[in-house]
């Protein structure tokens, strides 16, 4: 099974951004903790971070007929994209929305998402913690998918 973690803008910047909402832990512990999953679940796992919403919807469109399963954190475009939620419609690859953060315990206008209307399923508040949850998810109920099917 091979799974795409999308990655939206300034999530480049954790362990330095806000430490206060998104913790201490670096985008480089993110990477190591999808790399300790992957290795953990036999799976392939390919992470992509781009702080431009046209560069995620090329990454998601490229994804279609080639990945199993998409794990995305469209970070600020979460709340803004129609485009990146239509992009997730055209390649019909289930989706796992993540946010580190509890976003329904902060400002209002992040309690709208775009994107997650086209997810299976949201997590939201588990910290990194959140993006091995959403593999397991995936693996767990689409493990025996094959690409294109
Ligand atoms: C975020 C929440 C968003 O509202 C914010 O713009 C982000 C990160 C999160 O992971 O908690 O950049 O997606």
């Amino acid at each position: 099974m091979k799974i795409l973690v999308i990655n939206g803008p300034n999530l480049n910047m954790l362990g330095i951004r806000e430490p206060g909402i998104y913790g201490k832990n670096t985008f480089a512990d993110l990477l190591q903790l999808l790399a300790d999953t992957a290795k953990a679940e036999n799976l392939e796992v390919e992470q992509y971070q781009s702080n431009h919403e046209g560069d995620l919807v090329d990454k998601i469109q490229s994804a279609y007929g080639k990945v199993d399963g998409i794990v995305i954190n469209p970070a600020a475009y979460t709340h803004t994209s129609v485009a990146i939620l239509d992009a997730l419609k055209a390649v019909s690859i289930p989706a796992v929305e993540v946010h580190i953060s509890d976003v329904d315990a902060r400002e209002p206008f992040r309690q709208i998402s775009y994107a997650g209307m086209a997810c299976v399923k949201t997590i939201k508040g588990h910290g990194l913690e959140g993006y091995r949850e959403a593999i397991l998810y995936l693996k767990e109920r689409y493990g025996n998918r094959k690409c294109g099917m």
